[in-house]
């Protein structure tokens, strides 16, 4: 591979806000805060109310440099790159405090749980296996035969049968997820933030790291060391879009009886479920919007890595953002499977208690997976981060020694120097690019106005765009018309800079699952779905903790270049931006904006 290891000015952003449709001229009046004459300001909306749940969100540049310096004393200190992502992070890894691992937060209702991972007296850095001749293949679940079954059902019984306290029992293994998930940490050198290893660029590496070591556990427990756990294939409807029979058995160690009763094989998996019931959905159509969905987290969404891997964490700072695969499919996978009879969708569905179901595993090693098909896609910069805030972030698990181990994100780049790799299957929907709901008009030279513009012809929606004020908030559909700041970029500019629709200041009561669906340019979005170009990408969270007023603010970055070229809007100066509500709430966005970024 010959990746360029230059180091590239992550957040190369341009900003522009969201302008009120052009229909008439006195309309700015209605939204002063939008008018053109409005002075942009110097910070970023995205860099200060995305990355933090402080109270502070207005601080000046200069303060949050000051800020900065007072917190370089923490951690060691990287080099100059930009912090203008956060204003109260500093340019450092992120690192979980052990020693001062507490209760975790969890959602209403379920009781106090302890999930702090067993007493230790030594740490020791992760030393890479053996090198091997030629790697362990994790196998697609539905294609593995008895003698697998059998070995994987001896391990995990015996992972089961160890003492609640061993750090490799299951109890252990599961409360790995609710202690990283669920707040039980804060970071080294910040005893008042949280650590939190989802909605950033940790969340591909840290779920790798733990299902190494889950697997090495398993390995040891039957002396096989070549023994690798198999991946939930479902993103191929070669018998990978139910779940695996393996953990249907309800007598098996594999079987969680906390699942959706309604979900169960032949049922075929909602990759983008909206909790609603599956039945209005033949399988075929399933099928189908599951591979665009694949093609759009993978491929057209994911062009550049902080929109595939996720946003910057750093120390001090909150999670930046998920990346494109742990928002879809990633969560509704979660969501899907969970059981709907239980307060908070238990096990999968809800994070504390999503390592209970020995599925969880299976699903991760599918995300594991897109990891490494990800790297290989031609088009875009499908790349690892080589930023050392990323590289040098720490995580620890127990190993099958019963060891505690420091590990860091740099080691976890490569499967084959960890020892893996994951079995080949078809991959269908690489070849399954949406495409706009609407043919294109073929008179292109015709087209002289922008969508937002003909899109006059519906004078009540076009009123409807108009009248939005941010912050909104967002109880029901809402249509709005966003500026373009380039319009008609080259093919050269287009692989450097991708265009990136930012739904910006997402703010929500994190106790509630969320989701809400994002479209391009459509006149009708029940007519929707995944296979359609006008379908930009969703926003998706679970519910996380009661804490009272515990809101988190975040938000949702979704890369459009492909899908403005599909739907011919590449030379308008406006595009309609609709957002749908599909699940949870209230929620305010603060502001919609396009933005341009180069990693
Ligand atoms: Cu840590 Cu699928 O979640």
């Amino acid at each position: 591979m010959s990746w360029s290891h230059k180091k590239i000015n992550i957040m190369s952003w341009i900003s522009v806000t969201s302008l009120p449709i052009p229909l008439s001229s006195s309309s700015s009046s209605s939204f002063p805060h939008l008018t053109k004459h409005r002075k942009p300001k110097r910070h970023h909306l995205c860099k200060v109310s995305c990355h933090t749940n402080h109270d502070v969100p207005n601080e000046e540049p200069k303060a949050s440099h000051n800020r900065r310096n007072v917190l370089i004393g923490f951690g060691g200190l990287y080099g100059a790159s930009t912090l203008a992502d956060n204003p109260f992070a500093i340019a450092a890894p992120t690192s979980p405090d052990l020693k001062g691992c507490g209760l975790p937060e969890l959602p209403e209702g379920v009781p106090p749980t302890k999930c702090c991972p067993p007493k230790y007296s030594n740490i020791i850095d992760f030393k890479f296996p053996r090198p091997r001749r030629t790697p362990r293949v994790r196998p697609a679940a539905q294609y593995v035969d008895d003698t697998y079954v059998a070995k994987y059902k001896k391990a995990l019984s015996k992972m089961k049968a160890l003492p609640p306290d061993d750090p490799r029992s299951f109890t252990q293994q599961a409360n790995v997820h609710c202690a990283y998930c669920n707040d039980a940490y804060h970071q080294v050198g910040f005893p008042k933030i949280d650590y939190k290893v989802h909605d950033s660029w940790l969340f591909f590496p840290f779920h790798r790291w733990y299902l190494y070591f889950y697997e090495r556990i398993l390995g040891s427990l039957i002396n096989d060391p070549d023994f690798s756990i198999p991946y939930w294939n479902w993103d191929n409807p070669y018998g990978g879009m139910v779940i695996p029979s393996i953990f249907t058995d309800t007598n098996s160690p594999l079987y969680d009886p906390r699942r959706n009763v309604d979900h169960q094989p032949p049922t075929l998996v909602n990759l983008d479920y909206n909790k609603n019931k599956d039945s209005s959905q033949s399988p075929k159509q399933q099928i189908s919007n599951n591979l665009a969905t694949m093609y759009k987290s993978v491929v057209s969404c994911g062009k550049i890595p902080s929109l595939f891997l996720g946003s910057p964490y750093r120390a001090g700072g909150e999670p930046g953002g998920a990346g494109s695969l742990e928002t879809v499919p990633h969560t509704p996978v979660h969501v899907w499977t969970g059981d709907p009879r239980q307060p908070h969708r238990e096990d999968l569905g809800v994070f504390y208690s999503a390592g209970r179901d020995p599925l969880f595993y299976a699903h991760h090693a599918n995300v594991d997976r897109m990891w490494n098909i990800w790297k290989t896609l031609p088009r875009g910069k499908r790349r690892d981060f080589t930023d050392k805030d990323w590289l040098e972030s720490i995580f620890y698990f127990y190993d099958e020694n019963k060891n505690l181990v420091r590990v860091k994100v740099k080691d976890s780049c490569d499967t084959k120097k960890l020892g893996y790799v994951y079995k080949d299957v078809e991959i269908p929907w690489l070849g399954e690019k949406p495409k706009p709901r609407k043919p294109k008009s073929n008179a292109k030279a015709k087209k002289k106005v922008s969508f937002a513009e003909s899109f006059g012809v519906s004078a009540a929606r076009a009123a409807e765009a108009t009248s939005v004020t941010f912050p909104l908030t967002l109880n029901s559909k809402v249509t709005t018309v966003v500026k373009r700041p380039k319009l008609s970029r080259s093919t050269e500019e287009k692989e450097e800079e991708e265009e990136v629709l930012v739904i910006d200041g997402i703010e929500f009561d994190m106790e509630k699952a969320l989701k809400f669906d994002v479209f391009i340019n459509d006149e009708d979005e029940k007519e929707i779905k995944p296979g359609n170009s006008e379908f930009a990408g969703s926003f998706v969270s679970v519910s996380h903790s009661m804490q009272s007023n515990k809101k988190v603010k975040t938000c949702l970055r979704l890369g459009i270049t492909d899908l403005l070229e599909d739907l011919d809007a590449e030379d308008d100066d406006t595009i309609v931006v609709t957002l749908v509500p599909k699940y949870g709430g209230p929620v305010t966005i603060q502001d919609i904006k396009i933005e341009f970024a180069t990693e």
